[in-house]
């Protein structure tokens, strides 16, 4: 795999074994610390990111890789008004890969064919976010034992909330796996992700309150409403996760969010060892150890 910038690029063969990578990555990372010795990554944000940039970042250095970037793209001659494909074939001929984020959902696309060199797509506006999905089941598998069966709730923003896009399609390949999604009606999860489900014979519930989801429920995923991307006001987050709310379902119920969360989940839970949302977060970093290593051609 040459690069990263779709889940439905993955088999199922192929994402155990980036998993697989990323658990060893993450048991002994210092086997891994020089592995991209005198590479350069180049990491291009055309949107906001604390996590997927950072930990990128950090990747590439536990890695031994050195980076360049700017803080903004924003602040690159795309203010002067230069293409991103142009962009692209500069920074190919600088740096080894490319890891970008951008606000156009055909944005990877573009940048994959006029880059010679691997490109990641660390978000492709209300499309897709691999890496944070390939973090995603690497936390579910690691709190469960296995993907296969998971039961799972999706909240929040299901029409615009790319890591909900991709987590489903990476969830797709997995048996046995059942979906509830609960959101206000304007956030409620599109058709084409409900077909997508429907082909791979997994079973979706549309829920109108949180009694709906099963007490015994492996996964609740909240996300963002990602006001961003959509003109109009819809309000708050009516489906909050607080101590109460938990205290509904059973102990082995994991509490998931991509992060940044606004009101989605209370910060009375933050303690409960059932809240893995911080730890998920920092599993980006061999998951994405992982990514670099497998675009270019390091992965065993
Ligand atoms: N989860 C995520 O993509 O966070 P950032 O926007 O901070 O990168």
């Amino acid at each position: 795999m040459n690069n990263i910038i779709s889940c439905n690029q993955f088999t199922r063969e192929s994402l155990e074994k980036l998993l697989d990578l990323a658990k060893k990555i993450k048991e002994n990372p210092n086997e891994y610390k020089n592995k991209l010795d005198g590479k350069i990554i180049a990491p291009i944000f055309f949107e906001p990111s604390t996590r997927t940039r950072l930990s990128f970042e950090t990747a590439a250095l536990r890695l031994g890789a050195k980076i360049i970037a700017t803080e903004n793209a924003q602040n690159s001659s795309t203010k002067k008004g230069e293409s991103l494909q142009d962009t692209i074939r500069i920074l190919a001929g600088y740096a080894d890969c490319i890891v970008m984020r951008h606000n156009s959902d055909d944005s990877a696309e573009i940048a994959v064919s006029y880059s010679k060199v691997p490109i990641i797509n660390a978000g492709s506006g209300k499309k897709e976010h691999p890496s944070q999905s390939l973090l995603d089941v690497f936390t579910i598998r690691e709190k469960r034992g296995k993907i296969d069966g998971t039961k799972i709730a999706i909240l929040g923003d299901l029409v615009y909330g790319r890591t909900i896009h991709s987590l489903l399609e990476l969830l797709s390949l997995y048996d046995g796996i059942e979906v509830w999604g609960l959101s206000k009606e304007a956030f409620r999860l599109p058709e084409k992700y409900k077909k997508m489900l429907e082909d791979h014979n997994i079973k979706y519930h549309e829920c109108a309150g949180f009694d709906e989801i099963p007490r015994d429920i492996d996964v609740l995923y909240h996300t963002r409403i990602q006001s961003e991307r959509f003109d109009g006001d819809f309000g708050k987050e009516e489906f909050i996760i607080n101590k109460a709310l938990l205290s509904k379902f059973l102990q082995n119920t994991i509490v998931m969010h991509p992060l940044p969360r606004l009101d989605e989940i209370s910060e009375d839970i933050d303690d409960d060892p059932r809240a893995v949302y911080f730890e998920q977060a920092h599993n980006g970093v061999p998951v994405r150890m992982a990514m670099y290593l497998t675009v270019m051609g390091y992965a065993e």
